[in-house]
């Protein structure tokens, strides 16, 4: 988070831009604190701003599955009040990084995706039932959640390769059932130009690794999106390069890494801080309109690795290895 706010300010500095910050608690500093995971001071400030930046929540110390306040609750119930329904995680592999993905350099050539995953909907916000012996959690999607993300996704392909990918269960699911004939609805209606194509979750799994390179945008269900960018991000090279924007109908939008909070490390001054600076560059873009500042911000992280910046978890064989700070001052030092 320290370095996605330096990252801001110097932008601030160097394009004459004021940009005040409000910092508040949420997750399990937040329940340390107060007692709850999203006070309500953190919920009024978010509101109050133009865009929200998130560090990750989560950590051993509230991991208790019996618990019943939980750092991710704060998370979730900042997502619904905001309304950010569409959470946008774009994977691109840089050529310098294709070392530090698993899979083979010829899968990994021209991988430029980004996964549209619906993200105020589904099982994650149904009623969830406990009780000695059996818990439920309810998948619930009105029609209107389904075609709202459809169109924030079919305008994205729109604007890049013109390819929608749509991933669902329809084979056991029934809110995927609806998810899928209203795709294809929307999209014979409002997107003839946009090649369609479908798949269920299980094969979409698969062919993100066999046949990465073949995608322009995927659209899905919040549950599958959260798993298959997880799965997404061996493509890049590290969970600790990809960020998020989550956007909703107006301007205002929140952004965090899709990484976690990452207790093995917490503390060391080792996590990457790709991700919540390309973060940054997503909130100017998205909510404050800068699309050159965010430009310049991207090009810097590129040009950072280009030249052999490496954090631990991109780092391989004898790469000289950058401390978070290290990392961030190289970017900041592109920005002056
Ligand atoms: C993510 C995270 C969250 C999610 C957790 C922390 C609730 O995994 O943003 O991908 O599942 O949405
Ligand atoms: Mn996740």
């Amino acid at each position: 988070m320290a370095a996605g706010r330096d990252v801001l300010q110097a932008i601030a500095d160097r394009f004459e831009h004021r940009f005040t910050f409000d910092e508040q608690l949420a997750g399990g500093a937040a329940i340390d604190a107060t007692g709850t995971p999203l006070p309500d001071a953190s919920i009024a400030s978010c509101l109050a701003a133009d865009a929200v930046l998130l560090g990750a929540v989560g950590g051993p110390k509230w991991s208790d599955p019996n618990a019943k306040v939980r750092p991710e609750q704060g998370l979730l119930k900042l997502r619904s009040e905001l309304a950010v329904f569409a959470n946008l995680r774009p994977v691109k592999v840089m050529p310098e990084l294709v070392a530090a993905s698993p899979l083979k350099d010829h899968l990994l050539r021209g991988v430029d995706f980004i996964v549209v995953r619906e993200l105020t909907g589904g099982i994650y916000f149904g009623e969830k039932t406990r009780t000695a012996n059996s818990a439920s959690d309810l998948c619930t999607y009105h029609t209107y959640e389904i075609e709202r993300i459809i169109r924030v996704a079919a305008n994205l392909a729109a604007s890049r390769r013109g390819k929608l990918c749509s991933v669902d269960k329809a084979n056991v699911l029934e809110t995927s059932r609806l998810w899928r004939t209203t795709v294809a609805r929307i999209m014979r209606e409002e997107y003839p130009g946009i090649e369609l194509e479908t798949l269920l979750v299980d094969a979409a799994a698969m062919h993100l690794l066999s046949r990465p390179a073949d995608f322009d945008v995927i659209v899905t269900e919040n549950m599958f999106g959260d798993i298959l960018t997880d799965e997404a991000s061996m493509l890049a090279g590290s969970l600790g390069l990809l960020p998020s924007a989550s956007l909703g109908a107006s301007a205002r939008g929140l952004y965090e890494p899709i990484h976690g909070s990452a207790p093995d490390i917490a503390g060391k001054g080792i996590a990457n801080p790709a991700a919540i600076i390309a973060s940054c560059a997503l909130l100017l873009r998205h909510s404050l309109m800068l699309e050159h500042e965010a430009a310049v911000v991207e090009q810097a992280i590129t040009e950072v690795i280009r030249e052999g910046g490496r954090t631990a978890d991109i780092a391989r064989g004898n790469d000289k290895v950058l401390s978070t700070t290290e990392f961030t001052d190289a970017v900041l030092r592109k920005l002056h």
